[in-house]
């Protein structure tokens, strides 16, 4: 019986100081949803001008926020901006951040294994015992990322959706080597941050993306084919299918280096899925320069 006790027991403690690396597009919204959900956070990036820059986003989120929900009380408003924002200190120093004490740092920095790796590496050392790391990955595989770190079992993915305050749902992958505690501790912090959390194992592109991406390759070989327009296909998925956006407008609102490059990554591992298969035209635009709603330019225009 008392082993019994002993295994069930749990060191589940609540996440309360996270670590945000990456003030990019992704690390900027969940440094955001962290902050405004009464977490004390550090976003760290390695380009201060980044930071300022995306301080000065949260800012202008936060207050579009305040104005919805506090409607009727500006001072309430102000008051959810300032706290929300008190809670956010930002640092180019990584190693110092981590071994001041934090329960979570979530990695949001270029998709690269080799930059995630040497991150990852730097801080595993110096970071307490009970922190848990987490990666905000598209593409890659969550347990090679961890594969360099000593803290295996204190691993998960942690996928959240651009804009991070607007998506609500959040991934939350679990390795092989994900502890019980790591996957109910990030479970429970995915509801504390207000998103919707499933779980889903280490596969290519987790739920989402791997149905996603397929489908607008799908989609654009099908354009190829001649069987029909973009602008067809886009209004047949929004009326028929009921999907907000037609598969070419969002592949322009993603960016094509990014799906291109996902598919690339992938082909490349798993070369004999049909599924994966690279797509000429949008090799093609990446090429030409032509990303999408970023460049001005993608299936669509969007230059004035
Ligand atoms: P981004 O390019 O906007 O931001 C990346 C930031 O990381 C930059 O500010 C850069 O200065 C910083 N950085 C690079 N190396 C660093 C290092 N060693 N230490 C600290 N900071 C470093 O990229 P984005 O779009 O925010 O993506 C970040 C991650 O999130 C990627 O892994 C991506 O696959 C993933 N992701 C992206 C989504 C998207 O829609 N853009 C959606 C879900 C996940």
């Amino acid at each position: 019986l008392s082993r019994g006790l002993a295994s069930s027991a749990s060191s589940f403690a609540p996440i309360k100081h996270v670590t945000v690396v990456g003030g990019g597009l992704m690390g900027s919204g969940i440094a955001q949803v962290a902050a405004q959900s009464g977490h004390e956070v550090v976003l760290v990036d390695v380009n201060e001008k980044v930071l300022e820059k995306s301080k000065a986003a949260i800012q202008k989120n936060l207050s579009r926020v305040a104005k919805k929900q506090f409607k009727d009380d500006a001072a309430k408003g102000d008051e959810f901006v300032n706290k929300s924002l008190n809670n956010i200190k930002l640092s180019t120093d990584l190693p110092s951040t981590v071994k001041n004490g934090t329960d979570l740092v979530v990695e949001a920095i270029v998709e690269k294994i080799e930059v995630k790796h040497k991150l990852f590496s730097s801080i595993d050392d110096v970071a307490p015992q009970h922190t848990i790391f987490a990666t905000n990955t598209s593409s890659l595989s969550v347990t090679e990322i961890a594969s360099v770190t000593k803290r295996k079992d204190r691993f998960g993915g942690l996928h959240f959706f651009n804009p991070v305050p607007v998506m609500k749902l959040l991934e939350v992958i679990r390795t092989k080597d994900t502890s019980d505690d790591t996957y109910t501790t990030l479970m429970a912090w995915g509801k504390a941050v207000g998103k919707t959390a499933i779980t889903c194992k280490d596969t290519p592109g987790f739920v989402v993306n791997r149905l996603l991406v397929p489908q607008l390759a799908e989609a654009i070989r099908m354009m190829e084919r001649g069987d029909a327009s973009f602008q067809d296909i886009d209004i047949a998925m929004k009326l028929g299918a009921g999907h907000p956006m037609g598969p070419f407008e969002l592949a322009d609102y993603v960016g094509h280096d990014t799906t291109n490059s996902i598919i690339e990554g992938w082909h490349q591992k798993y070369p004999d899925n049909p599924l994966f298969e690279p797509v000429k035209a949008l090799q093609k635009l990446v090429k030409e320069g032509k990303l999408g709603v970023k460049a001005g330019e993608g299936f669509y225009n969007y230059k004035k």
